[in-house]
């Protein structure tokens, strides 16, 4: 039996990753800690919620007394960190949230940890999620490397460098086994709709404006939220103590291009004419410090550990935009807020 704290196990990522977790291996038990934050949403986890392998706890990992408490009552012996303030523009206008969660927060992960396993560290893991936007800005050419040196511009990319950092002084300092990886730009069902793709895909569907920054020039590499849990999990298993992986789809695209699919997409699959929702795309002024192009090289983690994207990204896409289009109630329910009862008819007794 291995009892796993997962973080952040409500929002986007997390809810695939435990969902992927609870399946696979029903003799591990899988506590997804997460204060449901707006970015949070336990509607997420409907199909797995009543397993026996499975358990909710609401909690802030700022608060470093309940997250002791988490670690005691549960015999937690690995992490998977993924809980953070995760968009970049929030993170302009509350840089302080930022700060406080994914900083703090991590911080106060890690010494529970420490404190909880007490220089005991055979078959414990402390794995942190991480960004490829730690590594700053590429050219029009190369990509990002683990030994690419840190350059956050954002206050979201620094704050999760600072966590990084605050990672491996755990591990040098203390010796706590730890693992990091930094991952491209994720994409599927289940995302909040304020990120670009999901964002898209509900105003094309609705004929509403298509907000491109700048010229929408700037290259994002995409990856299959579902081969990114597929990594963690490789990882988690096999990743080498003290060791950083990067994950990338090879799957870089302009964002103009990539809108210019997913309208294609949206409306063929709405029995439009494709291409004509293309008068929706406007342009606005660019976002601050708007990094210009990331593009990871996961060579290290396909050569060592033989993890490579299970998807093509336009079979990845179609699955995407289908995958919206079916689940409208879940979609109106996060934009109405309505989600946010959830827990309470769930969970409040
Ligand atoms: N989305 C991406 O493309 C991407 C790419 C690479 C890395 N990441 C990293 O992966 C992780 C997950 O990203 P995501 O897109 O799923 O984020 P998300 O915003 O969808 O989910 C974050 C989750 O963390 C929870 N949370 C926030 N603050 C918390 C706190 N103080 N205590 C407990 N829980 C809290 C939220 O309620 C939510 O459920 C983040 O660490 C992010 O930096 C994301």
């Amino acid at each position: 039996m291995r009892n796993i704290l997962i973080t952040g196990g409500a929002g986007f990522i997390g809810s695939h990753l435990v969902r992927l977790m609870v399946n696979k291996y029903p003799d591990y038990r899988i506590i997804n800690l997460d204060v449901l934050t707006y970015a949070g949403n336990l509607a997420n986890l409907k199909d797995i919620e009543k397993k026996a392998n499975y358990e909710f706890v609401k909690c802030d990992i700022c608060d470093f007394e309940k997250v002791q408490q988490v670690f005691l009552d549960y015999q937690i012996d690995s992490v998977i960190h993924l809980a953070a303030e995760s968009h970049v523009d929030r993170s302009i206008k509350d840089p302080f949230s930022f700060a406080q969660t994914n900083v703090m927060g991590t911080l106060a992960l890690l010494q529970a940890a420490k404190f909880a396993w007490n220089g005991k560290f055979e078959d414990k893991l402390f794995y942190h999620v991480s960004t490829d936007e730690v590594y700053g800005s590429l050219g029009e050419e190369g990509f990002f490397t683990e030994e690419t040196a840190y350059d956050p511009h954002s206050p979201y990319s620094a704050s999760k460098a600072s966590s990084d950092h605050f990672v491996r002084a755990f591990q040098d300092t203390f010796g706590l086994p730890t693992v990091i990886s930094n991952c491209s730009n994720n994409y599927g069902a289940y995302q909040f709709p304020e990120k670009l793709i999901p964002l898209f895909i509900n105003n094309i569907c609705q004929s509403k404006p298509l907000p491109v920054y700048g010229k929408g020039e700037n290259v994002r590499d995409w990856l299959f939220v579902e081969d990114h849990a597929r990594a963690i999990d490789v990882i988690f298993h096999e990743g080498k103590q003290g060791d950083t992986y990067n994950i990338g789809g090879f799957n870089e695209w302009k964002n103009i291009d990539l809108i210019k699919v997913m309208i294609k997409t949206v409306d063929r699959l709405l029995g439009r004419e494709e291409g004509s929702s293309e008068k929706l795309i406007t342009y606005v002024t660019d976002r601050a410090g708007h990094d210009l192009r990331y593009a990871i090289d996961s060579t290290k983690l396909k050569e060592e550990l033989g993890w490579e994207p299970s998807l093509q990204f336009e079979e990845g896409i179609e699955k995407t935009v289908k995958w919206y289009l079916e689940n409208t109630e879940w979609l109106e329910n996060v934009t109405s807020g309505e989600y946010q009862k959830y827990y309470e008819e769930m969970y409040s007794k």
